[in-house]
């Protein structure tokens, strides 16, 4: 079936500038808790961006499991992704609750934005809101990287008044730009939370937002600062020692919560870390984040795959008194931040150019 032509999309005054109006069930709540949202892209709100999808940059602790629900065959991953988005109206993974985001063309915006807003219809844009909550209609998924976790698509998908979005830079190629902009809050939260001089462990740190962290936190810690990252593959490892952004490399699995305290414990003789930025795409890892940190120290639960129980309890069950964050996918200059270091960085450009814009 064709995507709906310009003239068919009807427009509906009185969008609520946060979505609210989408939600099909359950009623009264917004968008990205909603079970199901309105994905009808023949009739649009006026407060609203209409945009033609290009590519689904699908979050790695969501794409991880569905790659493996699949048992890793793509035609199935095709299938998972197509019913995920016919049943919810979003592509929202039901066991991780994640979603990744998408660059796409501005097809048409709403007569209450046009002129307020920095756009103008035909503009290439990637979306800084989560696909959890963006209203999204595939016609056809044309490829999937396993790769990359990018799908390509004909598709539509809505943004709200209240979405953030970024205008895609001339100096990067698009794919480059999709990758980077997917794990945006890492580097920047990480460029707010690290002092000079502090300890900060990279969990995943030979990974996507891993290694923009394990960069960010190497520059802001310092020459008197340590940085230790953590991978579990003999492949991430030799990865994350050919990268060297890290003063000390381990490989350990998150999840053994005990290895990864005795390691910490060993390197910083005894002190533990000021820090911990927890970047892995596989559930079970908030014990290590916890104990590898001091008392008063932070922890930053990037990863989607993070338990608010299993941390909360977790922590008050060692009775260690550390302080946890929520891992916002934004926070204030986030893409400009992000964008920057493959600009001021000639080896993350390039592991990137490698890796992630295949
Ligand atoms: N908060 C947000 O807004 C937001 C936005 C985007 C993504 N995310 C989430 O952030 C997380 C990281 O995303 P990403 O794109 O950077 O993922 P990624 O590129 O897949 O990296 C994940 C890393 O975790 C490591 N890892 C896996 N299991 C491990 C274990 N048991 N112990 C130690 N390390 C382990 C992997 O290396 P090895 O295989 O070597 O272990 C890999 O390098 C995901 O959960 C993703 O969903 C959050």
């Amino acid at each position: 079936m064709a995507v709906k032509t310009e003239t068919e999309i009807r427009v509906i005054k009185g969008g609520n500038p946060f979505g609210a109006h989408r939600v099909i069930e359950p009623k009264g709540t917004l968008p990205q808790p909603a079970l199901k949202v309105n994905n009808d892209m023949s009739v649009m709100w006026d407060n609203e961006i209409m945009v033609d999808v290009e590519i689904l940059n699908v979050d790695s602790a969501s794409f991880t499991q569905i790659e493996n629900e699949a048992g890793g065959d793509v035609e199935k991953i095709k299938q998972k992704i197509l019913s995920i988005v016919a049943e919810r109206g979003k592509q929202q993974n039901p066991v991780t609750g994640s979603g990744g985001m998408f660059i796409g063309r501005v097809h048409k915006i709403g007569p209450a934005l046009a002129g307020k807003i920095p756009l103008k219809e035909g503009d290439k844009i990637a979306s800084l809101v989560s696909l959890s909550l963006t209203p999204l209609k595939i016609e056809e998924i044309k490829k999937v990287n396993k790769e990359t976790d990018q799908v390509h698509v004909r598709a539509r998908a809505i943004l709200f008044a209240s979405a953030i979005y970024a205008r895609l830079p001339a100096d990067l190629p698009e794919q480059l730009a999709l990758a980077v902009l997917d794990v945006a809050g890492a580097p920047a939260q990480t460029a707010k939370l690290v002092r000079p001089g502090d300890t900060a462990v990279i969990i995943g740190a030979a990974g996507k937002s891993g290694v923009l962290c394990s960069y960010e936190a190497k520059k802001r810690a310092g020459c008197t600062g340590k940085v230790i990252g953590i991978t579990s593959s003999d492949s991430g490892f030799k990865k994350l020692k050919e990268y060297g952004f890290c003063d000390v490399n381990l490989k350990l699995s998150a999840t053994d919560a005990l290895a990864c305290y005795d390691a910490i414990m060993k390197e910083t003789g005894g002190k533990l870390a000021d820090l911990i930025i927890n970047c892995v795409n596989v559930p079970n890892t908030e014990m290590s984040s916890i104990m590898m940190c001091r008392d008063n120290g932070t922890v930053y639960f990037f990863t989607m795959a993070t338990s608010f129980t299993k941390a909360a309890l977790g922590a008050e069950g060692i009775g260690r008194d550390v302080n946890m964050i929520i891992g916002n996918g934004y926070t204030k200059d986030h893409a400009e931040i992000t964008i920057n270091l493959l600009r001021e960085s000639p080896k993350i450009r390039k592991i990137y150019e490698e890796t992630y814009a295949a």
